[in-house]
């Protein structure tokens, strides 16, 4: 008796429209109609807005069916879901979505292929391999190989790794730490999430080649609180890893000791702060701490650590395992690799899209994005999270790259791209930066505690159209003292959004109200 394989993504974005409704309501119609399935919950491919994505496996092909509803389930199986029959929502074969196959899935190509929470699937596609190599090639060959790569932070400041690496390695300490920042607090974003949901065991695998790389043998995971599935997932897949002898002491006769622990953040942006969320980790409030000394030297309860970003950590074990070549191929200028962007705001098809560095707004909008939801003309990107700078509609050829992105005054940040259309109104979104940074701010430093509030204020009366030149001229001073005093990039960025809309968008304050 042939038993046919069903995935249903068990991710937070496609539970979100219904994914767990329809996989009870497959069960019971396959009970009903005898047909012998075996339901995987699977992560997401990232193609959010074709979720709930259903799979079913036919001859060893997967054949795909889109934004499927529990109310559609009797007619699909009418329709002969189990064989791969023909219907509305069937969207063909996975490996031939064009959303899914002119990517370059470095970090990513796991999700949505296998089931995340499985030992024995993750083994079968190369699960814990790089880390097996890693005991046999030694702990300066991963660091050097990483280093080759050119991989740079994806948390946002884009910081090489293997130079951080090299600096724990080389940091004399009785005790060092990898401290995964999980905490994505970046409007617009979900690839870290993504990849823990969808590749939990990837991430303890890279979190273990980190510890080995440096010496550490211990690891936290910072985990927002917003992500309840995302903790569950990797609970189960911690446990997972201890009972299969890939965590805890001696990991599979190596020698090497290493252990996870899974700690869930604290509700606030800044907490993504590096040294905030060290304090946090620590149980204390999550304040910036100056640098230096650096985390690398003096981290978590003082002891050399290494933080890196969980798409950072997620593209090692392909590095190890492919090569450093292969990696620093892809990409532009001192940009190797690849980014998982996120589409978000009003576009057609939201989702992840990884990439080489050197694509353009343009395609990402357009190609995968299909433009805006509102079909209405693009008025407005915003890329980077919270603190990124605004890009025009004239803007939207420039190409994706830490360094063009410099050169323009923007950062790429961790990669979220959130789409306006011409009905926004771009004072308000300046208003919106300062205010959101007068609400997360830590407090510690006086240009980002005091001049966000004030900020809010000297836009509040541009807006209302009250001397508006004079206030023009005001906040343009607020934002140069903001960026050069402040202590942590949360103060010394936001004026990166405000700048952006008084170059761009300055005639969204004159319409907004008349000089008085
Ligand atoms: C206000 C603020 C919030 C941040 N939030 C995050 C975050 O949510 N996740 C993250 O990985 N990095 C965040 N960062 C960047 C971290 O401070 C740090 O650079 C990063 O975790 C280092 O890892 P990477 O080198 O792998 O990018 C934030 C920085 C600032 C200033
Ligand atoms: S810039 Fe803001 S968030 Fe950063 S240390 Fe100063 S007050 Fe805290």
């Amino acid at each position: 008796m042939s038993v046919t394989k069903i995935y249903i993504p068990r991710e937070t974005s496609a539970v979100s429209v219904g994914a767990d409704e329809v996989a009870i309501e497959i069960a019971r119609e396959a009970k009903r109609t005898g047909a012998h399935i075996e339901l995987i919950r699977n992560g997401s491919w990232g193609a959010t807005w074709l979720e709930p994505l259903v799979e079913v496996e036919v001859g060893g092909t997967r054949i795909a069916y889109g934004n499927v509803s529990a109310s559609d389930v009797p007619g699909l199986f009418a329709a002969g879901l189990v064989d791969g029959g023909e219907h509305d929502r069937r969207l063909g074969p996975i490996n031939e979505v064009p959303y899914l196959i002119n990517q370059d899935r470095w970090t990513f190509w796991r999700c949505g292929l296998i089931d995340p929470i499985s030992l024995e699937d993750f083994r079968l596609h190369q699960g814990f391999k790089a880390l097996e190599k890693a005991f046999v090639g030694g702990a300066a060959a991963v660091i050097d190989a990483v280093t080759a790569s050119g991989l740079r932070g994806r948390g946002g400041a884009g910081f090489p790794t293997g130079i951080k690496w090299r600096t724990v390695a080389e940091t004399d300490a009785d005790q060092k730490y990898i401290a995964c920042n999980a905490d994505e607090g970046d409007s617009g974003t979900f690839s870290d999430r993504l990849l823990m949901e969808g590749d939990p065991l990837g991430l303890i695998e890279s979190m273990a080649i980190a510890g080995f790389a440096v010496g550490a043998s211990k690891g936290y995971i910072y985990l927002r609180s917003e992500y309840p599935l995302t903790y569950s997932i990797l609970s189960r897949a911690l446990d997972i890893a201890r009972d299969g002898g890939w965590l805890g002491a001696n990991i599979q006769g190596s020698g090497f000791d290493f252990d996870i622990e899974l700690h869930l953040g604290a509700g606030s942006y800044v907490c993504g702060e590096e040294t905030a969320m060290l304090e946090s980790l620590e149980g204390k409030k999550g304040i910036v701490r100056y640098k230096p000394p650096l985390p690398a030297h003096e981290g978590l309860f003082g002891k050399p650590t290494v933080v890196n970003n969980v798409v950072t950590l997620g593209s090692v074990p392909n590095i190890v395992n492919l090569g450093a070549e292969r990696y620093a191929q892809m990409g532009v200028n001192r940009s190797k690799g690849t980014l998982a962007f996120q589409l978000g705001g009003n576009i057609r098809r939201g989702g992840l899209v990884e990439k080489s560095f050197g694509v353009t707004l343009r395609e990402l909008i357009d190609d995968w994005g299909g433009g805006t939801a509102s079909g209405r003309p693009v008025k407005a990107v915003q890329v980077g999270g919270p603190l990124g700078a605004y890009l025009s509609a004239e803007q939207l050829d420039i190409t994706l790259d830490y360094e063009t992105f410099i050169d323009i005054g923007a950062m790429i940040g961790h990669g979220g791209i959130v789409v306006f259309d011409d009905t926004a109104n771009m004072a308000q979104q300046a208003r919106f930066a300062m205010e959101f940074c007068a609400i997360e701010s830590c407090g510690k430093c006086t240009p980002c505690r005091i001049g966000s509030t004030r900020g809010v204020e000297v836009i509040d009366r541009m807006i209302a159209g009250e001397n508006r030149e004079e206030n023009y001229d005001l906040l343009v001073e607020l934002c140069d003292t903001m960026e050069a005093a402040s202590l942590c990039a949360m103060g010394g960025m936001t004026p990166y959004p405000v700048r952006s809309i008084l170059k761009h968008f300055a005639e969204d304050f004159a319409a907004s109200g008349d000089d008085r």
